[in-house]
């Protein structure tokens, strides 16, 4: 991984030197994007720079999630928006996907298409997360199209650009990388019900008092009785006091609401596994398999 952050440090230092001194701020994540590339295409100077260009995008993703979500913390650091300002973050964001596509156009057209299109795509999936935060929703259709676009469409194209790298199969490794996309997202969004603050790094069960109904609040709904769902609709958007906490925790788990999101979760990553059966690789089976048998 150290290649792929001087990689980055590169080329934004090649953009602007305040820029560099900004970036160095932003706490980096697991790195699973770059992670998946290397593990499909194998470490050379292509698969590493796409790497490294496909996280300057995705943190330019993060950089402008946090100003619309108002985050004051990303992985358990402040986040740039809540040290700098919210125009800050926005520009930081900005020249981190431009220099990005600066050098995505040195791929294949094929390659340079589908990170463009999946950037699009993560952009109308953030779109329709803020306004499905409008109000309650209950339609499962609406949340995967949602997860999908926001989350699964840019490990999808970044699992099949891997593929077109090294002349694999893209299509199965696209199908790998959406159905790892949607579970991790189910996942994240089960962890933000079932962990506490500490081991999150940022306040538990946020999601719902910000207006997302993720899954397993769906579920919950589909499984409480009218006096019940008449309870949590009135805990939609607020600040939930304590009882409140124990409330919804005590009845995702007795419904089994968070064990059915998790059971799809599992699915997805079955259907994962099946895709890229052929291809024998058990460091991408195991990004699968960490994923779905980890204590929820
Ligand atoms: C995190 O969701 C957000 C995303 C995965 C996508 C954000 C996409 C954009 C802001 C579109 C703009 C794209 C570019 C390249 C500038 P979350 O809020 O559910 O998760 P979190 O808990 O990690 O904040
Ligand atoms: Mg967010």
């Amino acid at each position: 991984m150290e290649k792929i952050e001087a990689l980055i440090t590169s080329y934004v230092k090649e953009v602007d030197l305040d820029a560099l001194a900004l970036y160095a701020q932003v706490a980096t994540g697991k790195r699973l994007r770059a992670k998946l590339i290397l593990k499909i295409a194998g470490e050379n100077d292509r698969s590493l720079k796409l790497a490294a260009i496909v996280e300057m995008i995705h943190a330019a993703s993060l950089l402008h999630d946090d100003v619309i979500d108002d985050a004051s913390t990303r992985r358990g650091q402040a986040s740039i928006n809540a040290l700098y300002g919210d125009k800050t973050a926005i520009m930081l964001g900005d020249i981190l996907y431009s220099k990005g596509f600066l050098e995505l156009v040195d791929f294949e057209q094929e390659i340079a298409q589908a990170i463009s299109d999946a950037v699009a795509q993560l952009s109308v999936g953030e779109m329709l997360d803020v306004t499905l935060s409008d109000e309650i929703n209950l339609d499962t259709e609406r949340y995967f199209e949602m997860i999908y676009k926001k989350t699964a469409v840019l490990i999808e194209a970044t699992a099949k650009s891997a593929a077109l790298l090294c002349g694999k199969d893209e299509k199965a490794f696209a199908t790998y990388g959406k159905n790892l996309g949607l579970a991790f997202q189910i996942i994240d969004d089960v962890l933000d019900i079932t962990m506490s603050d500490e081991q999150l790094g940022k306040p538990a069960l946020a999601d719902f008092k910000e207006g997302k109904t993720t899954l397993p609040y769906i579920y919950l709904f589909e499984a409480l009785n009218s006096d019940e769902q008449t309870i949590l609709n009135s805990l939609y958007k607020k600040e939930l006091t304590d009882d409140d906490k124990r409330w919804i925790k005590t009845k995702m788990q007795e419904s089994g609401a968070v064990m059915r999101a998790i059971n799809d979760a599992q699915s997805l990553g079955r259907e994962a596994l099946i895709a890229i059966k052929h291809d024998q690789n058990s460091d991408l089976e195991r990004v699968i398999t960490d994923m779905i048998e980890r204590e929820f």
